[in-house]
């Protein structure tokens, strides 16, 4: 992948369509293997283009018949399209095409599903349906009609005329291809309603099979929850008649936000308290919400072209994340955001892989829906509010939407929103957007004579293609506190936007205790020098709880750091500090539990590669369990009394407040079984009455090596159920030892019910391997093996899903020489493999290059 590879699609060549679309109709006539779809679509010249060539793009279609103005026309069928002579003057378009969705196993486009007829457009699918200028700049109303014998046909907007074998569905939004969405199938509605803010009722339903109706409850709270939430923060308002959620069994992503037809992985919305655990629950509140709230952030407004895409979804993850905050603790969602960010998106950005927020270029676009864009976009959002305020950040939102309604724009519009509600210049802001890499912030600090000043130094590593970094715009929010613990100066933020800045505080009495980057601040690494003595001062007196629970983290790094590189043992004093922190009764349960977590072997193996040496999966595996021994073994009686007087009772609700009393219950059951044995974990896997606390007594009886009658008992009473079959599969390979991982993953696919083709299934082991970084990186290189296998096997199907799965050997550069063998050669096998698809064949490519 060059700068001159053919297939590379820059942003620099962006131009606008010869041709807009004034009016789309469709018709389907559904069949597995021959479905035609007939269209009519109203053309325009673009008065602001810069040419006039008419290109429609089109994959895999086969074309019936095509016409200009109702007379007949013969395309030049070209690679990715169709060309033909078009008039300079409106015209209509018309074409009949063949595609067969039994046979689409990509999962894009049109294909079946158990069935059912369902569609995935996002990014570049609509082109796998019929002709047409398949680029999210080309916004047109959508008409359609379907014909099929099965009972529910459902399309974008607002429901048609409708009879014996057909529907009609008309969406008066102009929208872009990729939000079109169609759905055909034996299917059953949980139904509710909601009223706008301005009295309009708008049905609401979500479909899916019969036999899933009981797992539709929660889903549909969440949705008028997110509906009520959109209005009262961002005055928000949804703008059609209906609101449809269809459940699919196999989907590669979570959920799509196909304008007024959402479609989900029925992983992403289906939940029952016997099925689901909470953190299901909680994530698929979180989908729901995020999904619903693209309605504006990428709908209403969408984005010009692909480069763009953290446009409308930084933003709308930074959407949902308020929204999770708002409707659970704000504290412990912040923890959450910043350990996904730092394990994946601090990972990506350490490796060959990273790339800016709005990438330069691109092969295959799929690629590019990454933590990176996601994360760390929504991390950029969160830093504009912060140096704009609560009330610039109202503002320049409002502004946004009145004057981008309908329209399909970029970063640069989005900023000048900012600039132009709030008077402030972000130019040197918009690096975040352009510049790859996690800044080093370093501290240094001075105090003399009743003024503390801190140096802050910030530092850019080089990324691919980007070798030299300038300094970013960092919100970094600093609170003192006094040694006697009383915080001495409140929250404020200062701004580094040099490449060394100082701050001063003045009027001290006394030396002060920093604690910086409050509230995780902004997306960057702290490199600042603590002692034990200090971290554990904060882990007791912080009134900010990010700080406070990373004081926590930052002993437990220190320490497993210590006992990997200098063969060190667990040390008392965080220990006991720990054992303070879970015990303080007025912090909130789920704060405790995350307290309770350790650093993660990837986390560690990369903190190790910072210091200049080859991380040792194996012993990184072992000094983590040496210390969670020692944690159970000094903390048995904390932990024994949390356990026991934390439990909840009564029925259950996925609430945070019971949700958090069981994270922490069952973080403390993990612990103890370490010291105690099995005892526990299996009287509570007899007494469960929910997933979560079922789950979780099987996790902690598998590390232990005691769970055989549980694993077996659980495979009979859930052999029915796929989502939770998903988690069988998954658990065994994530609870395995190193060594026996990779035979244990390699056993279940010979399992009768592994079927590898449904995107869930697959992940649910392999994502499982990959996730147990010892037994992944195992010193044979079976899961590598393994794992490159199972990719060489999956792509021909589904390119999109192997794809994204490659990423488990994006950190290879990190290891010795033996692994760095191994996993090269592992990346080799498959980039030399025969007719590799564009989609993997990009990212093994990015991998292997210098
Ligand atoms: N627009 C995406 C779905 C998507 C992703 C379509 C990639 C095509 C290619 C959707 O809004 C999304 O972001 N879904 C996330 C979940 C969300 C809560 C972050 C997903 O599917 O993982
Ligand atoms: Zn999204």
């Amino acid at each position: 992948m060059t700068q001159h590879d053919p297939r590379t699609v820059y942003l620099r060549d962006y131009t606008p369509p010869a041709y807009l679309v004034d009016e789309v109709r469709l018709t389907f006539r559904l069949a597995p293997h021959a479905t035609r779809v007939l269209s009519e679509i109203r053309f325009r010249p673009n008065p602001d283009a810069t040419g006039r060539d008419f290109f429609l793009h089109g994959e895999g279609l086969k074309l019936i018949s095509a016409h200009i103005n109702g007379a007949q026309v013969t395309p030049e069928l070209i690679e990715g399209g169709l060309t033909l002579d078009a008039p300079d003057a409106p015209f209509t378009f018309e074409a009949e095409v063949e595609i067969d969705p039994e046979n689409n196993t990509a999962l894009e486009g049109l294909y079946r599903s158990n069935g059912m007829y369902c569609t995935q457009c996002e990014a570049e699918g609509f082109r796998k349906i019929t002709f047409y200028p398949d680029r999210p700049d080309v916004m047109a109303p959508f008409h359609v009609r379907i014909e099929s014998d099965l009972p529910v046909l459902l399309s974008n907007g607002n429901p048609g005329a409708s009879g014996e074998g057909f529907a009609e569905w008309s969406d008066p939004w102009p929208k872009p291809a990729y939000l079109f969405a169609l759905v055909a199938g034996d299917l059953v509605a949980h139904s509710g309603s909601f009223t706008t803010m301005s009295g309009r009722d708008v049905a609401l339903n979500l479909w899916v099979r019969k036999a899933d109706i009981d797992k539709c409850a929660f889903g549909m709270e969440a949705l008028k929850k997110s509906m009520t939430w959109d209005e009262e923060v961002y005055g928000r308002e949804y703008d059609l008649d209906v609101f449809n959620i269809v459940a699919v069994d196999d989907f590669n992503m979570g959920a799509m936000e196909n304008k007024g037809l959402n479609i989900f992985n029925s992983s992403a919305v289906l939940a029952s308290p016997a099925t689901a655990t909470d953190a299901d629950f909680e994530r698929i509140e979180a989908i729901i919400a995020h999904e619903y709230f693209h309605n504006w952030t990428g709908n209403r407004v969408t984005c010009r072209d692909w480069f763009q895409l953290c446009l409308k979804e930084g933003l709308t993850v930074f959407r949902d994340q308020q929204f999770t905050g708002d409707m659970r603790s704000h504290a412990v969602k912040r923890i959450d955001d910043a350990m996904l960010l730092r394990a994946a998106q601090f990972r990506e950005d350490n490796g060959p892989l990273a790339h800016p927020v709005r990438p330069e270029s691109f092969v295959e676009i799929n690629n590019f829906y990454t933590v990176t864009v996601y994360e760390k976009g929504a991390e950029i959002v969160g830093m504009l509010r912060r140096l704009v305020g609560d009330e610039g950040y109202g503002k320049a939102l409002d502004l946004y939407f009145e004057r981008h309604d309908g329209q399909a724009v970029t970063i640069e519009d989005w900023l000048r929103a900012f600039e132009d509600a709030t008077g402030r210049d972000l130019s040197q802001f918009a690096r975040w957007y352009s510049q790859a890499g996690t800044p080093r912030v370093h501290v240094a600090e001075d105090w003399s004579e009743g003024r503390y000043t801190l140096t802050l130094r910030q530092e850019t590593p080089p990324t691919p293609g980007q070798p030299d970094k300038q300094p970013v715009v960092i919100p970094v929010a600093v609170g003192l506190l006094n040694p006697n613990g009383d915080e001495v100066v409140p929250t404020q933020v200062v701004e580094l936007n040099e490449a060394e800045q100082s701050f001063a505080f003045d009027g001290l009495s006394a030396r002060p205790v920093p604690s910086i980057l409050r509230g995780f601040s902004a997306p960057v690494i702290l490199r600042q020098e603590q002692s034990d003595e200090t971290r554990t001062f904060l882990l007791a007196h912080d009134t900010d709880p990010f700080n406070k629970w990373e004081a926590g983290r930052d002993l437990a790094r220190t320490n497993l750091m210590a006992m990997i590189q200098d063969g060190t043992g667990p040390d008392a004093g965080y220990i006991d500090a720990l054992g303070r922190g879970i015990a303080d009764e007025s912090l909130d349960p789920a704060f405790r539990a995350q307290l309770l977590a350790l650093p993660g072997e990837d986390e560690l193996a990369q903190a190790i590669f910072e210091t200049g040496h080859a991380p040792d999966p194996t012993a990184i595996h072992e000094a983590r369990e040496a210390l969670r021994h020692a944690i159970a073994d000094r903390l048995g009686d904390v932990l024994t009394r949390l356990y026991d007087t934390h439990q909840v009772t009564g029925p259950y609700s996925p609430e945070a407040a019971d949700a958090g009393r069981r994270s922490l219950t069952n973080a403390a059951l993990s612990l103890l079984s370490l010291t105690q044995g099995g005892d526990r974990a299996r009287a509570q896997y007899r007494a469960a009455d929910n997933m979560t606390q079922q789950i979780a007594a099987l996790g902690v009886l598998l590390r232990i090596g005691e769970g055989e009658a549980e694993l077996k008992a659980f495979e009979d009473q859930w052999s029915h159920e796929r989502l939770v079959m998903n988690k069988w599969f998954g658990l065994q390979v994530a609870a395995s030892a190193p060594r026996d991982a990779a035979a244990t993953a390699e056993a279940l696919t010979a399992h009768p019910a592994f079927d590898w083709k449904n995107p869930n299934r697959f992940r649910a082991v392999f994502g499982a391997l990959s996730g147990n970084a010892a037994g992944f990186h195992a010193p044979s290189g079976a899961g590598y093996r393994l794992l490159a296998d199972w990719l060489l096997k999956l792509d021909p199907l589904n390119p999109q899903t192997t794809a994204r799965m490659t990423q488990a050997f994006s950190t290879w550069k990190r290891y010795d020489a033996d692994r760095k063998t191994l996993i090269r050669a592992e990346l080799e096998r498959i980039a030399s493999t025969e007719g590799l698809s564009r989609d993997t064949s990009e990212m093994i490519g990015r991998m292997l290059a210098d």
